[in-house]
């Protein structure tokens, strides 16, 4: 077991990470006489679960519940979770309680929001079981829910107690998914470890077919990337902004396909081709760095073509409404070279429209 240790301003917690470690680490002292809500995302294999509570059945939990989550977007909503609300309310949870999240990004964002609200918040523990939710979503404490068609626009800054990475759970997970999570990896060595990026580039096949010395490495370098950018820039006043690298460019073709047409690891993908395209048309990052990341891009697997025609205007104004647009200023996150990111506001809309012109129309 490899444990890393997160330090932010609000708190300090430790996120555990190995193969097959759900019910070979003790959580006798974290859960103590607690009152245990299980929060289970109905896709997570019955027997991983199985596993979760009885290792949960060890400590001298007050008693375990479970209520398991139909993870969507569409649900990731508040009628949708005033349905936990009401459930801990007539089980009489109280604030010495504790929620554990046991499934992706969409099922730890539910868990950390409803852990930060119910009874002005309890603790909560996250066990994310999809490569995304390993590397991004239950790292950094930020949670949140969908509000009319608008992502994540309600939400909380809020560190968990705990996370516990177990990577044998990914084996069951869609291809699509690991992709999902696979441009994620990607994306921290492009803007932090040039060292990283080239070992992804060495060892992409053994990543993809979750070799567990491999996918744990990937998992474990993605970790402490987010994490010490986490820990330096807890809500995002500047520094952390440079994890949205490519992010710009696919919130927006997220938008424009209405969350349907493209999965979110093909938005990044897409997005991470135009922010490298941008960042050699408007600063000095080299064609061959560019085209180094696209070939690995590439390489996955993941489509990259685009699904839909598109209007390089309409894009841009997608950006500006975007929640982290500035006061009318479209920030971007460019390279400098691989491994070194900046954030640089662009107001010049025709360097941006050559960017996605020169990128995603192939
Ligand atoms: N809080 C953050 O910092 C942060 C960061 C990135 C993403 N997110 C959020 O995370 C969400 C995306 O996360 P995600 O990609 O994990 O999506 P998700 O939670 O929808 O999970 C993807 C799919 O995999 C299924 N699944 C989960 N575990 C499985 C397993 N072990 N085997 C088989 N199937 C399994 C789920 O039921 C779902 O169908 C988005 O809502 C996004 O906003 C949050």
């Amino acid at each position: 077991m490899t444990t890393l240790k997160v330090k932010t301003d609000s708190k300090k917690y430790e996120i555990h990470l190995g193969h097959g470690l759900v019910d070979k680490i003790s959580l006798k002292s974290l859960v103590g006489k607690k009152e245990v809500l299980l929060l289970i995302d109905n896709k997570v294999p019955k027997p991983f679960v199985k596993k979760v509570e009885n290792n949960i059945k060890k400590s001298s939990a007050a008693r375990i519940k479970l209520l398991t989550v139909n993870a969507s977007e569409k649900n990731k909503n508040f009628l949708y979770i005033s349905r936990i609300y009401d459930f801990l309310i007539k089980n009489n949870f109280s604030r010495d309680s504790l929620i554990i999240g046991i499934g992706g990004g969409i099922t730890c964002d539910i868990t950390g929001f409803v852990g930060s609200t119910f009874l002005r918040g309890i603790d909560f523990l996250l066990i994310p079981t999809t490569l995304l939710s390993q590397v991004d979503a239950s790292i950094g404490g930020k949670t949140g829910v969908n509000h009319k068609g608008f992502k994540n626009m309600i939400g909380t800054f809020n560190q968990p107690r705990k996370v516990i990475i177990d990577t044998s759970c990914l084996k069951t997970l869609p291809k699509l998914e690991i992709l999902c999570g696979l441009m994620e990896i990607i994306k921290h060595g492009v803007i932090a470890d040039s060292g990283f990026f080239k070992w992804i580039e060495k060892n992409l096949n053994q990543i993809l077919t979750l070799k567990p010395q491999y996918i744990q490495k990937a998992v474990k370098r993605s970790i402490e990337i987010k994490a010490d950018v986490v820990t330096k820039d807890e809500k995002e006043l500047g520094l952390r902004a440079i994890l949205n690298f490519g992010h710009t460019f696919g919130h927006a073709l997220e938008t424009i396909g209405e969350n349907k047409l493209y999965t979110h690891g093909e938005a990044v993908a897409l997005g991470m081709l135009a922010a490298c395209k941008l960042s050699e048309i408007s600063d000095d990052f080299s064609e061959k760095s560019s085209e180094r990341i696209s070939s690995l891009i590439k390489k996955t697997g993941i489509n990259v073509k685009l699904k839909k025609k598109i209007n390089n205007k309409k894009l841009i104004k997608l950006m500006h409404s975007d929640k982290k647009s500035n006061q009318g200023r479209l920030k971007f996150i460019l390279l400098e070279k691989i491994g070194t990111a900046k954030i640089k506001v662009i107001n010049n809309n025709q360097v941006i429209e050559k960017a996605i012109k020169n990128s995603l129309f192939y």
